[in-house]
């Protein structure tokens, strides 16, 4: 398979919102209603007011199943837990730039295994904080909702640093993916893809409607 560029439309339904007594099933739903990639949100219940899940149920769908897994950490030392995620099978590792830790090494560890290197923000997180490391990247995650739950509102007011961060991506001539994530559904994608952002992470409007395939074509097909 060729691998998405910058400018093409990625969806990744969020596991946090699938049945958890038959995750299996539920990742085999997700791959045949056109899924891009899986996006696995890990929460340790100290960067974020909830705990979901760790590298073992990440290695389990890596091993039954082909589909491109983005793990996103929302956890306060990714640099301690790094390998167990690489050695899970993460074909995308996104850390934190407000989480604890040295930025830059944990970015080129992640490279260094054969993973792609997400850095993510918060809603109110200024964008100059991951100016630094845009040369050092593979995705920028900007969360539309503060991270730690499904099902929340998104967040316009995050739009301006997508068009700013495709901005700079433009004039420095790089080509990470630009990730939104939280609140994200067919009404809301269009707009984000307006700004600059090509992969959409989408939890509840994917995995909790009754035809998932016909949700994803709406949110690839957003304007
Ligand atoms: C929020 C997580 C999201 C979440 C999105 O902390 O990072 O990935 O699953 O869920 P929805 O799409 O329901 O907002
Ligand atoms: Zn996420």
């Amino acid at each position: 398979m060729i691998p998405p560029t910058c400018h093409d439309r990625v969806i990744a339904p969020s596991l946090l919102a699938a049945d958890f007594s038959k995750v299996g099933e539920e990742v085999t739903r997700a791959i045949r209603a056109g899924a891009d990639w899986l996006h696995l949100d890990v929460m340790d219940g100290h960067f974020v007011n909830n705990i979901s899940f760790g590298p073992t149920v990440i290695q389990a769908v890596h091993e039954h199943n082909d589909i491109f897994l983005d793990v996103h950490l929302m956890i306060s030392r990714p640099d301690r837990y790094l390998d167990d995620y690489l050695e899970a099978g993460a074909d995308l590792v996104t850390v934190h730039v407000e989480a604890d830790h040295d930025v830059a090494e944990t970015l080129r560890r992640t490279r260094e295994a054969g993973c792609l290197a997400g850095l993510a923000l918060n809603p109110a997180t200024p964008i100059a904080e991951v100016e630094p490391f845009l040369d050092q990247i593979d995705l920028l995650l900007c969360m539309t909702v503060v991270p730690g739950f499904g099902g929340q509102a998104f967040m316009p007011e995050v739009l301006p640093k997508v068009e700013t961060a495709a901005g700079w991506r433009e004039q420095r001539g790089l080509d990470f993916h630009i990730e939104v994530d939280g609140g994200i559904d067919a009404d809301t994608a269009g707009p984000a893809a307006a700004a600059g952002a090509n992969v959409m992470v989408a939890g509840s409007s994917t995995f909790r409607v009754p035809d998932m395939a016909a949700a994803i074509r709406s949110i690839r097909e957003a304007r």
